[in-house]
């Protein structure tokens, strides 16, 4: 429902972006737009123009900037992949296993700065421009400090992670953008800024979500769903909310040997699913859906002070969607 609502505006989105891209040198960017047009949900841009229309303005007004914030996604996924030595992305090799580390490497770089240039090259009067690339510089900031974060942890084998410190990590590597998408739908078309800061709050609460359903997906879903590699997280030693649940409440016997696995970055079939089964045997699972839902009603409480629309009740669906979904 809330997909319909916005897919004429969303495929416009993507036509922008094909008209950033399309011009250039085939040899340094042709690469970007097929990644692109694999497929994605298209959160991003979906969350600003349903949030532009829920404050009472004009989509149109938010295609070029949330193309900018899905092409920042798009960027920060080729270069996770590569940080995270991650397999697979949307059903399909990552961009560094098909193309090679270099030019992957330098591919997010390119779509990086394609994306600054559109962003210093919008169209709007000059306040509100200043004050747009203020907060999207600042939210790119946000997210590479959330993965910087998240990456110190692992290099420096930290297990001692507090469920503070990975909700503030997440808020930055995952909500950040998110909550950007929601708060641009308002700014954009001039919505004040009490409105502006709940479509963020919004966001912010919906981001965490999704980041948690997702890494519930992680070791819970299928390859044909979820169209990454089942069980990477564990591989990749991350210390998911469902790590820190476990590691609170397992016996010293378990926390070594899932701290052996974690940290080692094993791939073994019988190393992924004990930790699974650790997760299961004290709940963790359970209490990372709960936490998920206990976010989005927040989410749901800022969306339901919206003044009521058919764009409200698209963003109220797609509350349930994001604890729900299993691609
Ligand atoms: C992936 O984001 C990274 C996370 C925040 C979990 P999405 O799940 O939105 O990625 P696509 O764009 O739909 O592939
Ligand atoms: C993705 O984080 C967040 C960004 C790319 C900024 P993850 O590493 O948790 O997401 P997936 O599982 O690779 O999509
Ligand atoms: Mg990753
Ligand atoms: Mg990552």
């Amino acid at each position: 429902m809330f997909y319909e609502l916005a897919k004429p505006d969303v495929s416009e989105v993507e036509k922008y972006i094909a008209s950033v891209l399309e011009p250039e040198q085939k040899e340094v960017y042709g690469m970007l737009l097929p990644y692109i047009m694999r497929g994605g949900k298209r959160m991003r841009p979906m969350l600003a123009i349903l949030c532009c229309r829920a404050a009472g303005g004009d989509p149109k007004l938010v295609i070029k900037p949330a193309g900018i914030i899905e092409m920042f996604h798009n960027f920060s996924l080729i270069h996770d992949d590569i940080a995270d030595s991650s397999q697979f992305r949307r059903g399909e090799p990552a961009l560094h296993m098909s193309h090679g580390t270099p030019i992957a490497l330098n591919s997010g770089d390119a779509l990086y700065t394609l994306l600054l240039k559109e962003l210093v090259g919008l169209d709007m009067p000059r306040a509100k421009h200043v004050e747009l690339q203020k907060r999207y510089i600042g939210t790119f900031k946000q997210v590479v400090e959330g993965q910087g974060a998240e990456l110190a942890w692992e290099r420096a084998g930290r297990f001692d992670i507090s469920e503070g410190e990975y909700l503030a990590m997440i808020d930055g590597k995952t909500s950040a953008l998110i909550g950007l998408s929601c708060e641009m739908g308002g700014y954009l078309c001039g919505a004040r800024r009490r409105l502006c800061s709940r479509l963020a709050r919004f966001g912010h609460k919906i981001g965490a979500a999704f980041q948690i359903h997702d890494d519930i997906l992680n070791v819970t879903g299928t390859f044909e769903k979820y169209q990454k590699e089942i069980g990477g997280d564990v591989t990749e030693g991350k210390r998911t909310l469902m790590v820190i649940h476990c590691l609170k409440h397992c016996d010293a016997g378990e926390r070594e040997r899932v701290t052996g696995i974690l940290g080692s970055h094993s791939t073994r079939k019988e190393d992924i699913s004990y930790v699974i089964s650790v997760f299961q045997k004290y709940g963790s699972v359970k209490y990372a859906r709960e936490l998920a839902a206990k976010l989005v009603a927040e989410a749901r409480a800022e969306a339901s002070k919206l003044d009521d629309s058919e764009a409200r009740r698209a963003l109220l669906a797609l509350c349930d969607y994001v604890i729900s979904r299993e691609t």
